[in-house]
């Protein structure tokens, strides 16, 4: 794995240099994939929504602890929740960086963007402790484990996969957070997987690929 990070045409985009043939990879809130999701919807979408407790009349004020490519955050922000994201690669966090800060300029969702989602770099067992509102819900989509490179999956789950450590505090950073979102936890989770740190949830919503486990706070 060597990945580094090129600003071109005023976008930053990831590298592999193994590979210098790859497109460099960019976050685009505004033309691209996550902005079609936020034109015309998404299943996964309608079921993170749902799962965060998101409805008209009350958007909850989120923080999503895993960024990564800060798509779940973007649709859940462009519903009208506000969304503090958390994300503790480096490379992973100035791409989202460079892909707020477009977006922010954009013409259509620039306000929305600075209203509503934000982000900051660093371990979430820390960030948790000093977020900028108290959230009333923490999203978590930890890593999964995918034993082997197969083209089941994703490309760029793959490379999160290469540059991101092993969530292997996944489960610390669970019993974290239900001490500290005032309404509930959501995990995200591949449909099959077990529940994170094996604490069964009050309830959760189901989409084809995923799983989102729902924990009640404060716990019983
Ligand atoms: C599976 S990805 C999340 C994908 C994301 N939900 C999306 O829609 O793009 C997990 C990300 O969480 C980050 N992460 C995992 N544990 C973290 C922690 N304790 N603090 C901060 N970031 C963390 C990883 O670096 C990785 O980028």
């Amino acid at each position: 794995m060597n990945y580094s990070l090129e600003m071109n045409n005023g976008q930053l985009g990831l590298i592999d240099q193994d590979n210098l043939e790859m497109t460099p990879i960019v976050i685009d809130f505004i033309s691209g994939k996550t902005a079609y999701r936020r034109k015309y919807g998404h299943a996964g979408g309608e079921a993170s929504s749902k799962a965060v407790g998101s409805k008209k009349g009350h958007r909850p004020n989120i923080v999503d602890a895993t960024a990564g490519w800060g798509r779940d955050a973007f649709v859940l922000a462009t519903l009208g929740c506000r969304v503090h994201m958390i994300e503790r690669s480096e490379l992973m966090a100035k791409l989202l960086e460079d892909g707020l800060r477009r977006a922010e300029q954009d013409e259509k969702i620039g306000k929305l963007m600075k209203d509503n989602l934000s982000l900051s770099f660093g371990e979430s067992q820390q960030e948790l402790l000093h977020t900028p509102f108290e959230p009333e819900v923490i999203y978590l989509d930890p890593m999964f484990p995918h034993k082997e490179k197969s083209a089941l999956v994703k490309k760029d789950m793959q490379i999160l996969q290469d540059i991101a450590e092993q969530d292997t505090d996944a489960d610390a950073l669970l019993h974290l957070a239900l001490t500290i979102a005032t309404n509930r936890v959501v995990v995200k989770r591949p449909s099959t997987a077990d529940f994170l740190a094996e604490i069964k949830p009050q309830t959760s919503i189901k989409t084809k690929k995923h799983r989102f486990d729902i924990y009640l706070t404060p716990q019983p």
